[in-house]
């Protein structure tokens, strides 16, 4: 029986990305709620989610996202506001949002990408793509209403990126929080 891997595609993040989303979860942290914080080398922007994958078919996923990605020039991405999901309710994920001039090469990319792993029978993810950079999934929160008002009032420094590669990563539940391994980089154009 062949080993099944729990896998998504993302793009990693620069270092210094990854810099101001760990200062802006130090400002939450001080919140004091119960709260699953991403760990900062595993932050990323999820362009699909696999879930569980037969390891060998892992070479078939890298070949087939080859497709869109030599179409694909980089890009540049600037970060946003914090925002929460499920949007009215009490918050489950906690977020950084993203835009920037070539948002629309992204959400194009990645439905090209889900266009192409449609191909291997991948069905196609029925929410709309809302991308977004995790910061922490929320266990309780004791006082919502504080909580939201506080996240809402930080600000999230301008700052723009610049995307060149995507990454598989694959993704290791532990009972302190999942933990990313890269298995495949693949440059853009
Ligand atoms: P999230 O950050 O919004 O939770 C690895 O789990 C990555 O895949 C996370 O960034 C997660 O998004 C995303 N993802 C998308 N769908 C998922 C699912 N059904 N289960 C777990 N993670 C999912």
């Amino acid at each position: 029986m062949c080993a099944m891997v729990r896998c998504f595609l993302a793009i990693d993040l620069p270092e210094e990305i990854k810099e101001v989303l760990e200062g802006l979860q130090k400002e939450l942290k001080r919140l004091n709620e119960d709260i699953r914080w991403v760990r900062p080398e595993g932050f990323h922007l999820t362009l699909k989610f696999f879930g569980n994958v037969e390891e060998d078919r892992l070479g078939r996923l890298y070949e087939v996202a080859e497709g869109p990605v030599k179409k694909t020039s980089p890009f540049n991405l600037t970060l946003k506001e914090i925002g929460f999901f499920p949007e009215r309710k009490a918050p489950r994920v906690i977020w950084v949002g993203i835009g920037g001039e070539d948002l629309s090469t992204l959400l194009e990319f990645q439905l090209n990408l889900e266009r192409a792993f449609e191909k291997l029978k991948i069905p196609r993810e029925k929410r709309k793509f809302h991308p977004h950079l995790t910061l922490g999934r929320v266990k309780r929160i004791s006082d919502p209403k504080r909580f939201l008002e506080a996240a809402r009032r930080l600000k999230v420094p301008e700052k723009t990126f610049r995307v060149t590669s995507i990454t598989f990563f694959k993704s290791t539940l532990r009972p302190e929080g999942a933990v990313y391994s890269p298995l495949k980089v693949i440059s853009l154009k």
